[in-house]
């Protein structure tokens, strides 16, 4: 390792992140310890101020693109140099932990703190990225910010998409864009030279095994639907069964099939159904509309593939009485992380004494997207029981240090490749 790398690596402030963990916390906290932080939210409007409040306190710069993604830089010595670039979410679940996602961030800002107060030059500018709207709990689908910068789906196509209120994503984002008005614009796709995402590992691998780094090889494919059932409003007392069109019976048939397609008896595949919007919502009125979402998950192309194509076949064989709409929201394929970037990770983390792990990530992250445009890994540290979305989720300070350390390094090492 460069010296000036392990002298940076030094100088990440174990105090000083569990503390901005800590006050990012308090943004959307909710009982249980736990915090709601909707994307585009006034809550992820005072997470970006607060963010934005630290990173003036030095001489980093700011920037924003079209969808609201919020990029913190350290100048390097060559200003034409693509910039190594680091984050994640500051976004949550609506029941989410304190450290899913702004973890990244936060790492990410450390390490631009420790370079800073190491006095270390790196060639390339390093960043810290803040993605809009990672979770999807809001606005669906997730890792939408890393999707539109990276070119994946183009801005216009996900500006009418709306929340459970009717709340269009277009407005929200006008609302968010205008609370960094000193923010310089940046374009989608402005070239990145490379790309490591830090996070708490969201399961029980590192924990179980006693290592304090994962470095992760890759992330699993998912494929996402909105499946709506139309049937027609009946009294629930005097409307026989035969007459009926009942959106929720159908509804109820169509999430069975689905459980069979993706029966696993090894636990691999993951299958959930995780929303359901109801029309009317009344217990003594049959339902005219159900939408709920899909989400299915595996690490091998095929099987994703198969069991994804079979999901609207299987769904209009199952619905016996009503309508159906199976609309895809969301199709991403099994990413393997870049070779030279997962080394660099376990050099660092060889280097600075801290037991490591190689392990490939179950949840979805910014870096599959950003995969597809720069080389990019993903660095995990433990978390408590491997719980994760949910309010109890918990992390030790020392492991976060750990991998902000290891964060320090490696993009140090990168940013003057
Ligand atoms: C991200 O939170 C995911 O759904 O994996
Ligand atoms: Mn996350
Ligand atoms: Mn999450």
């Amino acid at each position: 390792m460069r010296e000036d790398a392990r002298d940076a690596a030094g100088r990440v402030d174990e105090q000083r992140l569990w503390q901005r963990h800590a006050e990012m916390a308090q943004i959307g906290a909710i009982p249980g310890n736990g915090v709601n932080r909707a994307a585009l939210s006034q809550e992820d409007i005072a997470a970006r101020k607060l963010l934005l409040s630290w990173a003036a306190r030095r001489t980093f710069t700011v920037s924003v693109d079209g969808i609201g993604n919020l990029f913190v830089r350290r100048a390097g010595t060559d200003a034409n140099a693509a910039p190594v670039m680091t984050g994640s979410h500051m976004d949550s679940q609506p029941r989410g932990g304190r450290f899913d996602g702004i973890y990244g961030v936060l790492a990410g800002l450390e390490a631009l703190e420790a370079m800073h107060e190491a006095g270390v030059t790196t060639r390339r500018p390093v960043e810290v990225v803040a993605w809009t709207n990672e979770e999807g709990g809001r606005f669906a689908p997730c890792t939408m910010g890393s999707m539109v910068f990276t070119g994946a789906r183009p801005l216009a196509d996900v500006l009418d998409i709306t929340d459970n209120e009717g709340i269009r994503l277009r407005d929200a984002l006008a609302d968010t864009l205008a609370a960094t008005p000193h923010a310089a614009r940046r374009d989608f796709r402005s070239p990145a030279a490379g790309y490591i995402e830090a996070h708490i590992e969201q399961g029980p691998l590192l924990e179980n095994a006693r290592k304090t780094i994962g470095v992760v090889t890759g992330i699993q494919g998912l494929r996402w639907f909105n499946i709506e059932v139309f049937g027609k409003t009946d009294h629930a007392g005097t409307t026989p069964l035969a007459l009926r069109k009942d959106a929720m019976r159908d509804a109820i048939a169509i999430i069975n099939a689905l459980a069979e397609l993706t029966h696993d008896t090894q636990d691999i595949t993951r299958f959930t159904v995780g929303r359901m919007l109801v029309t009317p919502n009344s217990p003594n009125s049959v339902a005219s509309h159900v939408l709920f979402s899909v989400d299915i998950r595996h690490p091998n192309p095929q099987t994703i593939a198969r069991l994804g194509d079979a999901v609207a076949p299987l769904a209009r064989k199952a619905a016996k009485f009503c309508g159906l709409k199976v609309t895809p929201t969301l199709r991403d394929d099994p990413c393997v992380f870049n070779v030279p970037v997962t080394d660099a990770i376990e050099d660092a983390a060889q280097t600075l004494g801290l037991p490591h792990l190689r392990l490939p990530s179950g949840a979805s992250h910014d870096a599959m997207y950003m995969a597809r445009m720069c080389p990019t890994a993903m660095i995990f540290v433990p978390c408590e029981k491997g719980i994760s979305h949910n309010e109890a989720e918990n992390a030790a300070p020392a492991d976060l240090a750990a991998g902000a350390r290891v964060l320090t390094a490696a993009l140090i090492e990168l940013a003057n490749r």
